[in-house]
């Protein structure tokens, strides 16, 4: 065995590819212990989490109500995997309180949430309209499923989806056949997207008359204690990153004649109490909007901080979006790559070239180091890049990697055309 300080990832093991923190060779880093805003590494060093499970520990690592549930209920003291126990109760009603919805479904991860809803409301929709299989309006990231994979954008998929790119027009475009499509799902971004955009969205689904998945995986309850685009009005929500500090838990909830094909679904740990119990003690604490205030503030001190250290330094990084999901938008890939070299230096561990999504363990003396490593970040950088700017090019790039679409620029169709097919082609 290996001592733990030399112990490397063992990849050659594993057939599958996890999204998760790499060196520039590609290989996973690896991590000894999670402590709060810290993730440790095998030698003992103390990296401050921007990633932190791609945004699913969203109170900290080891958050001490979260682990003295699970430790309860992997002990047996809170209802036996076998059947049905009031901490499921609990669970259910915590979600039916902050989400709503006629009726609901909890799953393990987003993906299988959205696989889910999509036959179930595509099985509902064709009924309704008599189609055998009638079209998805796709935009945004909905899980590794290649059910969602494009080859060529806007037409549709082998699935019957269509990619749009969180363009409206040719989201409108698609939506002037309202007898082929069976839904519009839209994963929400406001790092590139304002809330204009999800009002517009809304209304030109509502006015084909076509029903609205929002597939709030990754926002829903992260900026308060609710939805983040109810201005979508949607049929179906689904939510899950928020809700159990990293344990794999996520929910639909909705419309129950659209998820009416939920009645089929069961799984051998659908029960299993040690996930209830994190999903339980976390969704306590979301429920009050605190950890989200928080983040909001916290982050937002750590965000401002950097945003002041790059303009004294002359380096030509943004920092888009609230603190709660933000990303660094570096003026161009050079200056990204010297970027990311830098914040491995400094041991900040971010969520590289995506959404940054501070937990609620960010603050006091892990912000203000937090603070004073991004200060050094900004100090290596200087002076080496101080003739170029974060112009609309880059925005499209960072936009395009982080929510698998196109900003809410101003812009003609022919130049969403010209944009698509360049960022396509990089893609
Ligand atoms: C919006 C959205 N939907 C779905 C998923 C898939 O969730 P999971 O990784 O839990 O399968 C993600 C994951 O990042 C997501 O951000």
């Amino acid at each position: 065995m290996l001592h733990v300080a030399e112990r490397s990832a063992r990849t050659d093991l594993l057939g599958q590819t996890p999204t998760c923190p790499r060196d520039p060779d590609g290989r996973p880093r690896v991590f000894a212990s999670g402590q709060g805003a810290y993730a440790v590494d095998p030698a003992g060093n103390r990296w401050i989490d921007l990633d932190n499970g791609r945004g699913s520990v969203f109170l900290g690592h080891g958050d001490e109500r979260v682990a003295e549930a699970v430790a309860r209920a992997a002990r047996g003291g809170v209802g036996a995997l076998t059947g049905w126990s009031p901490l499921l109760d609990d669970v259910l009603g915590r979600l039916s309180e902050l989400l709503g919805g006629d009726v609901r479904g909890v799953f393990r991860t987003g993906t299988s949430a959205l696989r889910a809803v999509a036959s179930a409301v595509r099985a509902a929709r064709a009924a309704e309209l008599g189609v055998e299989r009638p079209l998805l309006l796709s935009a945004g990231y909905h899980g590794y499923d290649p059910m969602w994979w494009s080859d060529e954008p806007l037409v549709p998929n082998r699935e019957g989806v269509v990619d749009f790119l969180f363009d409206l027009d040719v989201l409108a475009e698609w939506l002037r056949r309202p007898e082929e499509i069976a839904a519009v799902v839209i994963s929400p971004d406001f790092i590139h997207l304002g809330t204009d955009w999800y009002v517009a969205a809304g209304e030109l689904a509502r006015e084909a008359g076509v029903p609205v998945v929002a597939d709030e995986v990754k926002t829903g309850l992260r900026y308060g204690a609710h939805l983040a685009a109810p201005e979508l009005q949607p049929a179906v929500w689904t939510s899950a990153k928020t809700l159990a500090n990293g344990a794999p838990f996520a929910v639909a909830a909705g419309d129950a004649a659209l998820l009416a094909e939920f009645e089929t679904i069961s799984y051998t740990s659908f029960l299993e109490p040690t996930v209830l119990a994190a999903a339980a003690a976390t969704l306590e604490r979301v429920a009050t909007g605190e950890p989200q205030r928080s983040i909001g503030e916290n982050a937002g001190r750590f965000v401002e901080h950097a945003r002041t250290a790059f303009r004294e330094r002359g380096v030509p990084i943004e920092i888009a979006g609230p603190p709660q999901l933000f990303q660094f938008v570096c003026a161009s890939p050079e200056l990204e790559d010297a970027f990311l070299a830098a914040c491995a230096e400094q041991r900040l561990l971010l969520y590289e070239r995506d959404n940054q999504a501070p937990s609620e363990a960010l603050r006091g003396e892990a912000l203000a180091d937090a603070c004073e490593r991004i200060s050094r970040v900004a100090a290596s950088l200087a002076g080496r890049w101080s003739d170029l700017e974060v112009d609309d090019e880059a925005r499209y790039a960072a936009a395009w990697y982080v929510m698998d679409g196109l900003p809410g620029l101003p812009r003609t169709r022919e130049q969403t055309a010209a944009w698509i097919e360049r960022l396509w082609v990089d893609d």
